[in-house]
């Protein structure tokens, strides 16, 4: 987006006075008051919230602990449980009657679990996994398809103190590997088979994959739950099926009590080097937020309105999964949706078929899938949302990438019937939950901007040298205060931590990686990209020097530079510019074929999201007279822009026509 197309006055939609009823806070001078409560006394503020919404074993008497910053530690003497919070609590509080989850797979087949029913197979995987020797710290592995499984995998962990790291099933063996031996994990919780758009893939055997690769001699037990039941491998000894492994355990289990600071998870995410970064969340000021931001930016409150049906239709491989499947919505003792499917399967009506039928009322999902159901339900009108009954809905959500304009009037006219605000949520997986977003019932919206910081959350756009610029200039996006859902540190490296966050330029303030703007007027703000080497793919991130790196791996490959462009529907999309080791090929077919088997490489070296988009063969690539890659040329190449860059030091003006094509 640019700036000229941001000054432009835009249009203004105001709140939904109507949400505003029972809202924790239904009003912008009962948001400008918080924020100002919690600028002024952060400690008080943090200390309130923490003790309204969980539930302490042992209270904490030190709010934050500034001491080994930028590493910072919040309510570090208290000890909790998260998993205790998602389910017990309720259960105890007489709730366990209450849905939990809704699921709904991709046959359409529906299946619901009450707290109570939820609590009884996360206690019974818990005793399982305590069964079979996992101790508290020790780091386990979540690979599997989008499932309640997959959540209580991710329970059961917290309830013993045992980390999770959960991977996406759509990453690689060669992925999975690297993130087995960087964890140092010692069991694998997994699937058979996954079933996706009535396509069913293999699980179970990337594992396999993964640990054949060597260095996962750590792992003792792989569990396996069965999915569809088809016929995998199974290691006696080591493996054991979810049946299995469940059969005859207790269905209570006392939960492990943990420092708040004890890590809850790792999760990877790409950073600007090939190698992905684990990112260590708390349990205390991450689950604290969790819910928070189901309260504030959602409306959920399952006391005052009992009715709300949450779906969050991210993969619990992501962070949006973590926070807003896995802990948010069940700590907030509401109800949600579980889906295991795609949006275009059976027919691209079946969001909205889910809504009607589920009677959802907050949908939270990401441009990515709008926008794709913007072209496909203009295509065959009977698949539009107006053909189904939508009156449930009373919040949208945005997530994981830019929200375009015309995309976001789209989703408020068509999906919402302007009756429903967009709750355009800005964050990372690094800030564990929401950091920036409107809030339904008060805050007026701007279509693409994700407005303000909620209460607690200090945010500003700044130049090289920390100093806050003008509204209306754009600049690097930071948070000047420690939050207490900051991911602590980089598993293994808190050294990269330090430098990638915390630049000494700063003033110690943490270094978001996007760029931004602020609206003159308003002071909202508008997200302008990535500024680091990192691209966007439908709302999935990833590190260019990691495709490179992949990449170059391949035998052929002597030379590789990754860059992104716009796409209509996926966001960005990726470039990549090749220099083979052999002869470049030129006639389309050998170009097209050789292209395509890079791809598959690509998918098999991090995973399917990664393949680029569009592959361009050159004898080398334009380098400058130190030997650097000219990336901003080769973007504009990506783009078909013109060429503003000064090629005329290129040893070999030629390849530039070669790498247009
Ligand atoms: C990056 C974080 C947030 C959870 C899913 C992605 C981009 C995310 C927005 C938004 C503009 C957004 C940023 C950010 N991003 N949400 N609402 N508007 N940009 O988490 O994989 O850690 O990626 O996604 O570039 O830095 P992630």
């Amino acid at each position: 987006m640019s700036l000229e197309s941001l000054s432009q006055e835009q249009r203004i939609y105001p709140p939904h006075p109507a949400l505003a009823q029972h809202a924790a806070i239904p009003s912008m001078a009962a948001y400008t008051s918080l924020c100002q409560q919690a600028r002024e006394q952060p400690e008080q503020f943090w200390e309130e919230c923490a003790i309204n919404l969980l539930h302490w074993k042992k209270p904490f008497t030190q709010v934050l602990d500034e001491s080994q910053a930028p590493h910072y530690r919040w309510f570090a003497d208290g000890y909790l449980n998260a998993s205790y919070n998602c389910l017990d609590r309720h259960v105890e509080a007489g709730n366990g009657a209450r849905t939990a989850i809704i699921f709904e797979g991709d046959d359409g087949l529906v299946r619901e679990y009450s707290y109570s029913a939820l609590l009884r197979e996360v206690c019974q995987l818990a005793n399982a996994l305590k069964r079979r020797g996992l101790q508290k710290g020790d780091r386990v592995i979540i690979y599997m398809p989008m499932s309640v499984q997959g959540v209580v995998a991710m329970q059961a962990c917290a309830r013993l103190g045992l980390t999770h790291s959960v991977v996406f099933g759509g990453f690689s063996a060669k992925s999975l590997q690297e993130r087995i031996v960087d964890t140092g994990a010692v069991a694998v919780i997994t699937g058979d088979e996954q079933v996706r758009g009535g396509k069913v893939m293999a699980i179970k055997e990337v594992v396999d994959e993964a640990l054949a690769m060597g260095g996962c001699e750590a792992v003792r037990s792989i569990i396996v739950y069965q999915r569809t039941g088809g016929k995998v491998p199974m290691q006696a000894g080591r493996d054991i099926t979810w049946g299995q492994a469940l059969r005859g355990q207790p269905s209570t289990c006392e939960p492990v009590w943990v420092e708040a600071e004890h890590p809850l998870f790792i999760l990877y995410t790409s950073g600007s080097t090939g190698k992905p970064k684990g990112l260590v969340h708390s349990t205390g000021g991450y689950l604290l937020w969790a819910q928070q931001t189901m309260h504030w930016s959602f409306d959920l409150d399952p006391v005052a309105k009992p009715h709300d049906v949450f779906w969050c239709t991210a993969d619990i491989g992501w962070v949006t999964g973590h926070s807003y499947v896995a802990y948010g919505p069940l700590a907030a003792g509401g109800t949600q949706l579980i889906f295991e499917g795609i949006p275009t399967y059976p027919h691209a009506g079946r969001f909205w078929q889910m809504v009607e039928r589920h009677r959802v009322t907050v949908l939270y999902t990401a441009p990515t899938a709008i926008r794709a159901l913007i072209k496909f339900n203009s295509a065959e009108p009977a698949t539009h949302p107006r053909q189904y009954d939508l009156s449930s809905l009373r919040i949208l959500g945005s997530v994981g990438e830019p929200i375009n304009p015309e995309a976001w009037v789209w989703y408020y006219e068509q999906v919402g019937g302007s009756r429903c605000p967009v709750i355009d949520t800005f964050w990372q997986t690094e800030t564990g939950g929401h950091i920036i977003c409107p809030l339904p019932g008060a805050t007026p919206l701007v279509p693409g901007s994700c407005t303000l910081p909620l209460p607690g959350v200090q945010m500003a756009v700044v130049d090289e040298t920390g100093a806050e610029v003008p509204h209306g200039t754009g600049g690097n996006l930071v948070m000047t205060r420690p939050h207490p859902a900051m991911a602590r540190t980089i598993w293994g490296d808190a050294e990269r931590y330090q430098k990638t966050y915390f630049p000494p330029d700063l003033r110690g303030a943490y270094l978001a990686g996007d760029a931004a703007v602020r609206a003159a007027k308003t002071g909202y703000f508008t997200i302008m990209g990535r500024v680091d080497d990192v691209v966007n793919v439908s709302g999935h991130r990833m590190g260019t020097m990691e495709i490179e790196s992949a990449l170059v791996a391949h035998p052929d490959v002597a030379e590789a530079a990754v860059v992104s462009r716009p796409d209509d529907v996926t966001g960005e999309a990726i470039v990549a510019f090749i220099t083979l080791k052999n002869t470049r090929p030129v006639d389309p077919t050998a170009t097209t074929a050789t292209a395509e088997v890079l791809r598959n490489w690509v998918s098999k070296e991090i995973g399917a999201i990664a393949k680029p988009k569009d592959i361009r063969f050159g004898d080398n690539l334009p380098k400058t007279r130190s030997g650097k890659i000219m990336r901003r040329l080769l973007r504009q190449l990506a783009r078909g822009e013109a060429i503003t860059q000064d090629v005329s030091t290129l040893d070999n003006p030629a390849v530039l026509d070669q790498l247009k094509a």
